[in-house]
């Protein structure tokens, strides 16, 4: 699925409605309260730290796997699964279907991946997702999504750890 740019707002906003007439639950249920993404704090070592302690309180490991290679214990179960081809993410890739900002992961924990796997972990506290967030993008250990313009939805905070120079320079802004 690519960034399209090129469209206008209002052809983008065409989209939405033709997409949401596809399913009836569009018209049948009432949507929830949107979701507002508080300020992320800084991450810093500490924060990655509580978030690693998380991780495997939390078993996020048994499906995405002890260094987030998407390859934990329970990940195998859900090959083959009747919902169709599921896969626990693989963070070490650096591709998040969501994005992979801090308010993006944020997000994503907040209200879990409907149809996958992936739960809503919204008995946890604010502090708790931003260091489980934290974490996970320091597990990253590739960074494909400096090759895209980045979404215009939030504000870019730096991706922590060393990033190759080629990345860095085409991480800039696109007109
Ligand atoms: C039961 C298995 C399971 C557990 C446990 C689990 N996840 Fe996931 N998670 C998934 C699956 C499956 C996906 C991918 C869905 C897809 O890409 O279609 C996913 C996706 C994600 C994504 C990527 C979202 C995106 O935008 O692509 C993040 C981040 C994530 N999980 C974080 C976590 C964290 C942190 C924990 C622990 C608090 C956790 N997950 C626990 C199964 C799990």
């Amino acid at each position: 699925m690519m960034p399209w740019t090129a469209l206008s707002d209002r052809e983008r906003w065409a989209l939405v409605f033709q997409l949401k007439s596809f399913s009836v639950r569009f018209r049948e249920e009432k949507p929830a309260a949107a979701i507002r993404v508080p300020a992320p704090p800084k991450e810093d070592a500490a924060l990655r730290q509580r978030g690693a302690d998380l991780y495997h309180k939390l078993m996020c490991a048994r499906c995405h796997g002890e260094a987030g290679a998407g390859d934990g214990v329970a990940a195998r179960a859900y090959e083959g699964s009747p919902d169709g081809n599921v896969h626990a993410r693989d963070f070490t890739r650096g591709r998040f279907l969501r994005g992979a900002e801090m308010e993006d992961l944020y997000l994503t924990l907040r209200t879990g991946l409907e149809g996958t796997p992936m739960a809503a972990y919204d008995v946890l506290r604010d502090d708790e997702i931003w260091a489980l967030a934290a974490y996970v993008r320091a597990l990253v250990r590739e960074r494909p999504l400096y090759d895209f313009p980045p979404a215009r939805t939030h504000a870019r905070a730096p991706v922590t750890g060393e990033r190759p120079a080629a990345l860095v320079a085409r991480s800039k802004p696109r007109p």
